[in-house]
């Protein structure tokens, strides 16, 4: 990574993010969720957003599929490049908290390391990690894109589950049994965690 220049100096907004954040009645927060590939965590997300977002809240969903068609296109799956991929993403989901909406995350973020740096880029609370929690076996057996079928076969090397190490939380904030439960049950269960914290209105 390259270093600032100690010739820039932060600009701040005359619009604060409380100033945005009491217009929109919600808070703004990063929902982070993490799990092996095909666990769930876009399915989870995309779903958690389409209930927020009816109730009139203020929504984004980072997908990591997506980012790496851009943002994040010159990266792959070593450790080290997943790890620069995270990094992007926090600092792009702290630019988006300044502007007062939900940022939800959805990234295998394999390694314990890579999240807890990414939860330090913000204030306590603000960062809510999510577990997505499905056994490789389940996984492996949706395998939506052929992907754990390719892995096996040695065709995608560094694969998560496989060849590349899956570091689960020790204590996230919520943890959703995507292996097992519904998605509209999951969707409660994260609902719930926000209305209990105050994020949106009871
Ligand atoms: S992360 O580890 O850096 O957080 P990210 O969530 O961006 O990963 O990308 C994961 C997606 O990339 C998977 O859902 C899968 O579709 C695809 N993918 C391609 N190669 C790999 C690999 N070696 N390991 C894991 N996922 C891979």
């Amino acid at each position: 990574m390259i270093e600032k220049s100690p010739n820039v100096v932060w600009h701040r907004a005359t619009v604060s993010r409380k100033d945005r954040e009491e217009r929109n009645g919600h808070k703004a927060l990063v929902l982070w969720f993490t799990g092996l590939s095909a666990s769930g965590k876009s399915t989870l997300a995309h779903a958690v957003e389409d209930r927020l977002h009816k109730m009139g809240c203020h929504t984004f969903v980072l997908d990591g599929d997506n980012v790496r068609h851009g943002l994040c296109s010159d990266l792959g799956f070593s450790l080290e490049d997943r790890e620069e991929n995270l990094r992007r993403i926090g600092e792009v989901s702290k630019l988006m908290l300044e502007t007062g909406v939900m940022v939800l995350t959805a990234f295998i973020s394999p390694m314990r390391r890579d999240r807890e740096r990414v939860r330090s880029l913000f204030p306590h609370g603000d960062f809510l990690e999510i577990y997505c929690d499905a056994s490789i076996e389940v996984c492996e057996s949706r395998d939506p894109k052929g992907l754990y079928k390719r892995a096996r076969a040695g065709e995608i090397p560094d694969f998560t589950g496989i060849s590349s190490p899956y570091e689960a939380p020790v204590n996230p904030e919520l943890r959703c049994d995507t292996g097992n439960d519904s998605v509209d049950n999951n969707v409660d269960k994260v609902i719930g965690m926000l209305r209990q914290r105050g994020a949106i209105p009871a």
